[in-house]
């Protein structure tokens, strides 16, 4: 999960890195009280989950409270990279004499943990990396032994930090590091990271992304999700532990397995083209193992959405054989009809594997008319298409 600035710098003053005073705001209002508090100039900031926001007109000077109502009002609502901003971060302005860079992020590709730093900071990392290689520093940094005084003091003299700020990066290094280990972070990066005029090294952005696997040990960091940035479908689905991505399409799908699932994505989006472009409306992985309760649960998901006009539902039968998943089936079906949601929506199924033969008597004998079996996955990723395309 990627953080918004605002939350990654509440993690930051938590471990001890300097940051800016300010506080998050939903309205121009809110903008005008808070800068009033910080009373000084202040910098008004889009809060979306994207890079490049003061290109396009997110961070914005505020000369006193007014001024910040107004900036808030211009930032709230603009569309940063398809990103709309519903809130902004009110900050006290900082008076920045110099801007540098540095991060820490896992480097899967060496199996290791990368530091970067550079004293070219400020624009995007990126630029520095392809014009001027040389002036960002790449250190590894071992996981066992950690950012140590002695690993972040050669962070720091590798990038060429001057002399008057050099013992501050290093102890924020080591804050920084703090950061990524104890909140379990993949990425932890400041830029810019500012000497401000009166001598001091403040963090002014922050970009932090959380391991989802080990969200189970951060019970706090479930106050962190933005819920109303999620589809509500995805919502549901993870209330009921299902596997599922919203996706924008017309064919709804459930599978067992991520790769068959994946693999029926691309059949369902090939065979859509000859439907005047037909598409996989989600992914749904219910699992080896599922229930009738899961395979119910996966098409009350399915279903539910509103621009879904087929499902496609293609098991093949491992260790929960295919007659197991058939009964799953129309017992599913059944529990919704009970729950007063009957099915509207055809469902095409092609269940192979384990047992197949049988699976398909019971559904071919459940007597369900909207359910229609296709003996192969191609075939019946083109019927499903084409049901959902109202042909
Ligand atoms: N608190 C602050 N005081 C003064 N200037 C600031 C402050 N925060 C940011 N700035 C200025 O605005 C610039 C852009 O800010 P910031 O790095 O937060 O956003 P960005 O780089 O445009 O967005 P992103 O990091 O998402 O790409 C900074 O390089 C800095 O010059
Ligand atoms: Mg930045």
């Amino acid at each position: 999960m990627d953080l918004y600035e605002y939350q990654a710098k509440e993690l930051f003053a938590k471990h001890g890195v300097a940051v800016v005073p300010g506080k998050v705001c939903f309205t121009p209002e809110e903008a005008q009280a808070v800068a009033s508090d910080i009373g000084t100039t202040v910098v008004v900031k889009a809060q979306v989950k994207t890079g490049g926001r003061g290109k396009a007109g997110g961070v914005k000077l505020a000369d006193n409270a007014s001024d910040a109502k107004d900036r808030a009002q211009d930032i709230l609502g603009l569309d940063i990279k398809g990103h709309i901003v519903h809130k902004v971060l009110v900050a006290e302005a900082a008076d920045i004499a110099e801007e540098y860079y540095v991060s820490f992020l896992l480097d899967r590709t060496n199996r290791t943990f990368l530091a970067m730093a550079s004293v070219e900071g400020g624009v995007e990392i990126e630029e520095v990396a392809v014009n001027n290689p040389d002036a960002l520093a790449m250190i590894r940094v071992d996981a066992l032994e950690g950012c140590t005084l002695e690993k972040a003091t050669e962070i720091a003299d590798a990038a060429k930090f001057p002399a008057e700020v050099r013992e501050q990066v290093i102890e924020m290094l080591q804050s920084l590091w703090k950061v990524l280990v104890e909140e379990d972070a993949t990425l932890v990066e400041v830029n810019p990271l500012a000497k401000i005029t009166d001598g001091r090294v403040l963090a002014l952005d922050g970009k932090v992304s959380l391991d989802d696997n080990a969200q189970y040990r951060h019970e706090s960091h479930l106050a962190l999700i933005d819920n109303a940035q999620t589809d509500p479908i995805e919502l549901r689905a993870k209330e009921f532990d299902l596997n599922y991505v919203k996706l924008q399409g017309e064919v709804g799908i459930i599978g067992n397995g991520a790769g068959l699932v994946m693999s029926t994505l691309d059949v369902v989006a090939y065979a859509g083209e000859e439907f005047g472009g037909v598409k996989p409306a989600n992914f749904l992985d219910i699992g080896g193992g599922a229930s009738a309760q899961v395979m119910a649960n996966g098409l009350d998901i399915v279903l539910g959405d509103p621009e879904v006009k087929a499902v496609f539902v293609n098991v093949f039968g491992g260790i929960t054989a295919c007659d197991a998943v058939a009964n799953g089936i129309v017992q599913a079906v059944g529990m919704l009809a009970e729950r007063g949601e009957p099915i509207t929506k055809p469902i095409v199924c092609r269940i192979d594997g384990n047992n197949a033969v049988e699976g398909r008597r019971i559904l071919d004998e459940s007597g369900i008319a909207l359910i229609e079996r296709v003996e192969t996955m191609d075939d019946a990723a083109r019927r499903v298409a084409q049901l959902a395309a109202g042909k």
